[in-house]
């Protein structure tokens, strides 16, 4: 099965654990994009009584394709459940955030919701964390928190977009990848990228997530 059907399946996974009243955090990513699209098909299809606040304007978008109903942020306290996808999940369930350069706002949704579903192809699941951790820096920040990364082992690279400008958040700051090969103790490295000004947002997550799904190149979607 191709993955974007592997995504298909899972999505409408998550979308049946919604119930008509929710406020619904919607992440961001392609995961989430397949959770949307199967949302909103539900919302018209049993005429659910479904609200949504996204992370980012590439699943505003989606939303807004669907008919889902967006509050405003000011209703994040309120929100019952979120859905949301992940860079890289490893055994002890610490996840990457940041692919889309959204965790800033990812994060916030997370810690605020009742409930937390990540949905995940099995790509993503893996021992040891190597993929790099996304910081939302501002300008002014930026060669101060380089030097930090270096200075603790790691390598930061400027996040550009094609022909080499740079990537501006949602909230109009930069994000730095910050490679550290592998991360065998990524609440130590959480703790470290926590106390260094200039990090808006570093995107290890590391709360408690009530259900993972995890959409398997056959066709099945596992809870774990
Ligand atoms: C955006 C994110 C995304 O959830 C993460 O990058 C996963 O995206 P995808 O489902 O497209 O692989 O953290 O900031």
């Amino acid at each position: 099965m191709s993955k974007e059907d592997a995504l298909k399946k899972m999505g409408e996974q998550a979308a049946q654990k919604i119930t008509s009243g929710q406020l619904v955090g919607l992440g961001s990513g392609s995961a989430v994009a397949a959770f949307v699209n199967a949302l909103g098909k539900r919302i018209t299809d049993e005429n659910l009584d479904v609200r949504g606040i996204p992370t980012s304007m590439q699943v505003e978008i989606i939303a807004q394709n669907n008919g889902i109903v967006l509050e405003s942020p000011s209703l994040i306290p309120e929100i019952d459940v979120v859905v949301d996808g992940a860079d890289e999940i490893d055994k002890n369930h610490i996840m990457i955030k940041g692919g889309g350069g959204a965790h800033y706002r990812e994060k916030i949704m997370i810690e605020a919701a009742n409930h937390s579903i990540i949905v995940a192809d099995s790509s993503k699941y893996v021992d040891v964390i190597t993929w790099p951790v996304p910081l939302e820096v501002s300008e002014f920040s930026r060669f101060f928190v380089e030097e930090k990364i270096k200075s603790n082992g790691g390598n930061p690279v400027l996040r550009t977009l094609n022909k080499g400008y740079p990537f501006f958040t949602q909230n109009g700051n930069l994000v730095i990848d910050a490679h550290f090969n592998q991360i065998t103790e990524p609440l130590k490295l959480e703790q470290l990228l926590l106390n260094i000004p200039g990090i808006i947002a570093n995107g290890i997550f590391s709360m408690k997530i009530d259900t993972f799904l995890r959409a398997n190149e056959d066709g099945s979607v596992e809870v774990g």
